[in-house]
This record gives structure tokens, sequence and C-alpha cells, in this order.
């Protein structure tokens, strides 16, 4: 692997433990304005601190975020199909590799179908996304969408296409979590990280979610809805990160987060007295 690929993909999936907590915004490029994402920087700021890295589209990149900020930034360069259109897994790429390297991203991020209408272009969409990113040492994550039809999300079907992300080259595959995703993780010959998927009834689902797909050999969450659709979001991306960078047990997760929450209750703001000069 080219040195500036390994470089970058290390910002992703940190060397010193081979784990990564990726944050994905980038619900918008076919959702719109998705619940408590609506205004992206007020969702996003309090949370950059926590990340490893930061999953979004060049649009809410360069509106949301201080180009000031060190995060390593994973860009979503697909797109072309809204929730309410007719098929989505009509995708093309639609962000070039050159305002990519303008936006000095750390990796490209694009959805494959397998098995949907479109799955033929966009397979060989993520075939051409892998040349260009090799020539230019930016490593491709694979999204492994499922798109409305979530039904499609066991092992079989999920380590079919994760495995074929991978063989077309992708660096990083991003799946969901399934009963037997040891098989999904064994079968595919890159790290695989999970999407947290729609919010979960409590936090508590989410953080069992994170630490099977830990057990079960992820590299990590490419985690969005479960953490800021929550009423306490940077206890939750805490809480995340603890089980992916510490292994923590979803006990002492809950813990981080139940503490975490309570502080953030008891915090008051601070109000300035007037005092006479
Ligand atoms: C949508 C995506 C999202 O980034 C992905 O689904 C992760 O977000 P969430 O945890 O909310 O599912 O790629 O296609």
């Amino acid at each position: 692997m080219d040195w500036g690929l390994k470089n970058r993909l290390a910002r992703i999936i940190k060397p010193y433990d081979n784990r990564g907590v990726m944050l994905a915004v980038d619900h918008g490029y076919f959702l719109g304005p998705t619940e408590r994402l609506e205004e992206p920087k007020k969702t996003i700021s309090p949370l950059l601190p926590h990340a490893d890295s930061l999953m979004l589209t060049r649009g809410v990149l360069r509106t949301s975020v201080d180009a000031g900020y060190p995060i390593p930034v994973v860009l979503r360069v697909s797109g072309g199909s809204s929730i309410i259109g007719k098929d989505l897994s009509n995708e093309k790429i639609t962000t070039s590799i050159k305002d990519a390297i303008k936006l000095n991203v750390s990796a490209l991020a694009m959805s494959i179908f397998v098995g949907a209408p479109y799955e033929h272009e966009s397979l060989v969409s993520l075939g051409k996304l892998v040349n260009e990113g090799e020539e230019y040492g930016i490593p491709v994550l694979a999204v492994t969408a499922v798109g409305k039809e979530l039904e499609k999300r066991d092992a079989r079907y999920l380590s079919l296409a994760c495995r074929i992300a991978a063989e077309f080259g992708a660096h990083l595959v991003k799946t969901y979590y399934c009963d037997n995703f040891e098989k999904v993780v064994r079968s595919c010959p890159v790290p695989v990280i999970i999407a947290g998927g729609p919010k979960l009834a409590t936090e508590l689902d989410a953080l069992k979610l994170t630490f099977d797909a830990i057990q079960a050999g992820a590299a990590g969450v490419d985690m969005g809805r479960n953490i800021w659709q929550s009423d306490h979001p940077v206890p939750m991306i805490k809480a995340v990160k603890a089980i992916v960078h510490q292994n923590a047990t979803v006990k002492e997760a809950q813990d981080v987060f139940n503490r975490l929450k309570s502080i953030e209750k008891t915090a008051k703001p601070v109000i300035k007295s007037k005092t006479k000069s």
C-alpha cells in the first residue's frame, strides 16, 4: 500500500488498536434536513472533539465545519437520488477527485447497491473511484447500502456485499450489524465498520449494537442517528468511543453515558454578574 494511502487510512482506523469512531453526518444527501441535523453546524460542532473522523458531503463540509479544525474527513462523493425519488440505487459519482484533494480529505466514500436495479453502475463506479483514489493515495470507503429494503440485513447478503466491495479494491467497508456478523467480518479482507441505522429505542440498545459488532470483529463504527438524535449526543459518542477504543463493556459504556448525562444536567450556565467599575 502506498505511503500516503496508508497514512490517510491511519487517520481513520487508528493504528494503535486498529479501530475507529467515524461520525456520520452525510444523511442530507438523500434525506434532506434529517431530524436533528436540520442545522448541520449546530449538530456537528459539539461532537467534533470526540470523533476520530467525520463523514459528510462537500456542501456541509464547506458550510458547516471550520477549516481550521484538524479532523480527518471522509468525503461522500456519490449521490443522485432522493428518498422520494424512484430508485435510491440510481447513484453516480457527484464530486470530482480534484475537489476531494482541494478539500484535503482522508478518504472518499460511496454507496454500492448489490442486488438492486443499479447494482452494475454502482460497482463499476466503485472500481473507477478506487482507480482514482489509488492514483492520489486516497483510500475508498464502500458503503453497502440496503436502501429502503432493510430486510436485506442478514449475514448472507451483507457478507456478499462486503466481499464484493473488497474485491473491487475498497480499503474500508461500511455495513450493518446482523446476526452471525463474524461471517461478514471473516469473509471480508479489509476492515469492516458498522452504521448505526435508524435511531434505536434507547441509547442502551445502540451501545449493545456497538459492543456486539466490536466483539464480532468490527473495526469500529460510522455512526450517525444513534448519536446525534440522542438527547445527549456528547455523552453518547463518548460511550460509543469507550467501547470501540477502550474495550468497555455495555455496562461500563452505559455508566459513562449516565455519568456524563448527569454532569450535563447539573452544569449551570455561567451568568456574568454586573459589577460597577
Ligand atoms: C447513509 C450513510 C450514513 O452515513 C450511514 O447510514 C451511517 O449513519 P447512521 O448510523 O445514522 O445509519 O451512509 O447512506
